[in-house]
């Protein structure tokens, strides 16, 4: 059956009260793979893709291209995925580079991201063939054109530009704004001189822009102001350099559903509404219609995955509140310690149960801020022993998962036509150990 915690489809509550993700058990899941543990929907992941790919197929023909923001969730399997469903990728470090490239990504694919790419990183990058470089500024790109030109080639790359727009998200992932550490704002004249700086340089190929103004964004009107914005930008720097960009990268950034208050997006209709606005705007200034790029991370993963922990300790404490400990905690989730994030959490094996208390559910890391959420409702006498799914963890869970208090990281565990493997084998200690000399 469905409740009020299906905040995805792939999520149901069967006639005994198990919560079901992807048509599976989460209570047999746990039993079979241990906790704290990640599910991913390999299917949902799937289905994701091709509803982008489509849609950006509709809206743009073959001038469309979607790019997995891979920070989102990285790991082989991920990028074996993306390989065979023909997504593009979004790399921010020689890590993620070598993950794809260990199970033959074509990274001719790749766009290389970060604000501060060290030489290392650009040799490396250049020696995979990673197809574009997402440049962030004047440092970056004059390093990019010397070490081309050692290695006797030309680098392809993207100028990455601060908008100026104010996505209206959360402060650590709004990055159109002018006061950011990302890219070469329009408004201060740095997006038009590196432009400049990069067509003077024999060793660089300016291919196009990119720009990303923030994560978890419900409101398409944020993409048109976007687009409103580059697109004038294009216009400026033909007329500025008589030069004609061949892409234009609008990031990533579609919202997901954490809580059942959040809104729905339909992402279909949001990229054919930004469709109709580029071809608005390309018309109206008069330039040619470049590629268009996306560079969706968390609206592909996100509610692929979901997170089951076992409570160890309830603490009641009269008069204050109640303390619900978990086999996990920020190693695993740092979300809510660094944004506040919203979470909804079932004890997956008494989904059915009335949840008349509310508890602070905390991690087992020797620290008090060590908190996954609070104000959770969850059944009166959940005790040691019982499951808690935490849903929605399928971006910027695994990939943000520390070993702090030396505590090893969870599997990742895949859910597929009705079946499970083994994505990323669970963390042992002797792992962790395993780099002290
Ligand atoms: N492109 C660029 C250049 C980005 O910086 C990002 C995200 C994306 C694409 C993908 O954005 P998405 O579609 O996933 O919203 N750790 C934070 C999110 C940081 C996002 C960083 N950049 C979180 O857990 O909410």
């Amino acid at each position: 059956m469905i409740t009020k915690d299906c905040i995805c489809e792939n999520l149901a509550v069967s006639d005994e009260g198990h919560l079901l993700f992807a048509g599976q058990d989460t209570t047999a899941l746990a039993a079979q793979y241990g906790t704290p543990l990640y599910l991913m929907d390999e299917d949902r992941i799937r289905e994701r893709c091709r509803t982008y790919l489509t849609a950006v197929k509709e809206a743009f023909g073959e001038n469309g291209r979607v790019l997995y923001a891979s920070k989102a969730a990285s790991f082989k399997q991920m990028y074996r995925i993306m390989q065979e469903e023909g997504m593009g990728i979004d790399v921010v470090s020689a890590g993620e580079i070598a993950t794809a490239k260990a199970v033959g990504y074509p990274l001719e694919q790749a766009y290389f991201h970060s604000n501060n790419k060290t030489d290392a990183d650009i040799r490396y990058a250049m020696d995979c063939g990673v197809g574009h470089f997402v440049v962030d500024g004047p440092d970056e790109l004059t390093a990019i054109n010397t070490i081309a030109a050692e290695k006797g080639m030309t680098q392809a790359v993207l100028l990455r530009i601060t908008p100026g727009i104010d996505p209206h998200t959360y402060e650590a992932v709004a990055t159109g704004k002018v006061d950011c550490k990302f890219g070469s704002a329009i408004e201060l004249g740095h997006a038009e001189e590196i432009t400049g700086l990069a067509l003077s340089l024999p060793h660089i190929r300016l291919d196009g822009f990119h720009c990303h103004v923030g994560s978890q964004v419900f409101d398409a009107s944020v993409y048109n102001a976007t687009v409103d914005v580059m697109v004038a930008f294009l216009a400026a720097m033909a007329d500025r350099y008589g030069y004609t960009a061949s892409m234009l990268d609008l990031g990533g950034g579609f919202g997901v559903r954490y809580v059942a208050e959040d809104p729905t997006i339909d992402i279909a209709a949001s990229i054919r509404e930004v469709g109709q606005r580029v071809r608005e705007k390309v018309a109206e200034h008069g330039i040619p219609m470049p590629i268009i790029g996306f560079e969706p991370g968390r609206s592909i993963v996100a509610d692929a995955g979901m997170t089951l922990y076992t409570v160890g300790a309830v603490k009641k404490l009269p008069g204050y509140k109640t303390y619900v400990s978990v086999d996990g905690g920020m190693t695993d989730n740092p979300r809510y310690v660094l944004y506040g994030s919203q979470y909804t959490v079932v004890p997956p094996t008494r989904a059915l149960d009335k949840r008349e208390m509310t508890a602070s559910v905390v991690g087992r890391c020797c620290e008090s801020g060590d908190i996954l959420q609070e104000n959770v409702p969850l059944p009166a006498d959940i005790r040691r022993g019982d499951l808690l799914a935490f849903l929605t963890t399928g971006a910027y869970h695994y990939s943000m998962a520390s070993n702090y208090n030396r505590i090893p990281r969870p599997p990742v565990v895949m859910l597929q036509g009705g079946d499970s493997y083994v994505a990323v084998r669970r963390e042992t200690v002797e792992d962790v150990l395993a780099l002290d000399l």
